[in-house]
């Protein structure tokens, strides 16, 4: 599963990057935000630092303002996935953006049917988002697992991008299930490195080395 990193913020991006992390970044106009970046500036200097794709968001609601800003976005590097909301607009867009030869991710995502219009319209990733069904007590991971089967039921190439990952439990059934990609937080990335018995496991033989007196170095 590649591992996309949810959030405007460079240095953030820069140290999971370093590690061999980062497959692409995904940005949205609330993540722009929250940077308090110029989003043209911010997307730019990203893209410049990742080699995989890097989702810049269409603020437009109707189709041809979409396109009009997605060309203009897409213009920023070879490497921008233009990203629209799912909404009829949205599909149009992505119909055409996509036909011209750009990556297009098909953002807010809630039901399969969605999913499967999106794939038809010619979307590099579908974005279904698990924290937010989750959010009104639904299943965001039955929503992934469907996407799965209907994907593969007719050999659709749309990559699925598992979206609002919250938790390591999110990352970890994403993966089960066979989600293309994720996209996650900085914080929750980092905390998939985390475990209980680890920390327990390393006090003790922290402790024991010391009994030994030695030194490696
Ligand atoms: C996806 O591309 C979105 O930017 C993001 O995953 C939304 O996450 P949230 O629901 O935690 O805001």
């Amino acid at each position: 599963m590649k591992f996309f990193v949810d959030t405007a913020e460079v240095d953030q991006i820069a140290e999971l990057n370093d590690l061999g992390m980062v497959d692409g970044v995904t940005t949205n106009p609330s993540l722009i935000m929250k940077s308090g970046r110029d989003i043209l500036e911010v997307t730019k200097e990203i893209a410049d630092m990742v080699e995989g794709p890097v989702s810049a968001e269409v603020v437009a609601l109707e189709a041809d303002a979409m396109i009009a800003e997605g060309r203009k976005l897409a213009k920023i590097a070879d490497n921008i996935a233009v990203k629209v909301p799912l909404t009829w607009d949205g599909l149009k867009a992505c119909k055409v953006l996509s036909g011209e030869g750009n990556m297009v991710n098909v953002t807010l995502c809630f039901s399969a049917n969605q999913a499967l219009l999106a794939a038809k319209a010619g979307a590099t990733f579908i974005s279904p988002f698990i924290g937010r069904l989750d959010d009104i007590n639904l299943d965001g991971m039955e929503l992934i697992s469907d996407i799965r089967q209907i994907y593969d039921n007719y050999g659709f190439e749309t990559q699925i991008l598992a979206a609002s990952i919250r938790s390591v439990n999110h990352a970890y059934l994403a993966a089960m299930i066979g989600s293309d990609v994720m996209t996650a937080p900085p914080k929750v990335i980092k905390q998939m490195a985390e475990h209980p018995l680890t920390d327990k496991g390393l006090e003790s033989f922290m402790a024991d080395w010391a009994k030994t007196g030695q030194k490696i170095l």
